[in-house]
């Protein structure tokens, strides 16, 4: 048993010696960089258009970054997020029919919620989310 310890010691310390490849620590940093900077490439990496574009964002990111404005205190009598009384008449209409109004409108409700590059797919999963705060 001690044996193949040592054999297997001996062999990972082999092998650390000889993964390492040669070059300063500034070479090797260079070398690793694709990996980290990979959000380089697009422009604006981390804004909310390449999140958009890269259709990476859930309902709640959505909703933090577009909806809220409105829907968190009310503004022109939008229904508040969490105020069920508010959205039960809404509701009623069917989440198809409500996100058919986010996509177009509907009074001080501007299309899409302001989020004019959101997929229907996002704005619906935004919908889902607020619903689902009820
Ligand atoms: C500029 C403010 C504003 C923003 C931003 C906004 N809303 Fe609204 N929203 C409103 C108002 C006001 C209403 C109430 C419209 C009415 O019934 O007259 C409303 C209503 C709604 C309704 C109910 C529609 C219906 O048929 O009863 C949904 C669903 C909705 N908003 C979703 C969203 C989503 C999702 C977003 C973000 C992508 C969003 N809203 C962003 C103001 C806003």
């Amino acid at each position: 048993m001690k044996r193949i310890l040592l054999a297997m010691t001996t062999a990972v310390l082999a092998l650390g010696i000889y993964a390492i490849p040669p070059g300063t620590n500034d070479e090797i940093a260079e070398r690793l960089k694709p990996a980290g900077s990979v959000c380089r490439t697009g422009e604006g990496c981390g804004s909310s258009a390449v999140a958009v574009a890269t259709g990476s964002m859930s309902g709640e990111e959505i909703y933090k970054q577009f909806c809220f404005v409105c829907h968190a205190t009310g503004v022109s009598d939008a229904p508040r997020l969490g105020d069920t009384d508010a959205w039960q008449p809404r509701v009623d209409k069917g989440v198809e029919t409500l996100v058919t109004t986010t996509l177009n409108g509907l009074n001080a409700m501007p299309p899409k919620g302001t989020c004019m590059s959101c997929s229907d797919d996002e704005l619906g999963s935004a919908v889902t989310y607020m619903l689902d705060q009820l």
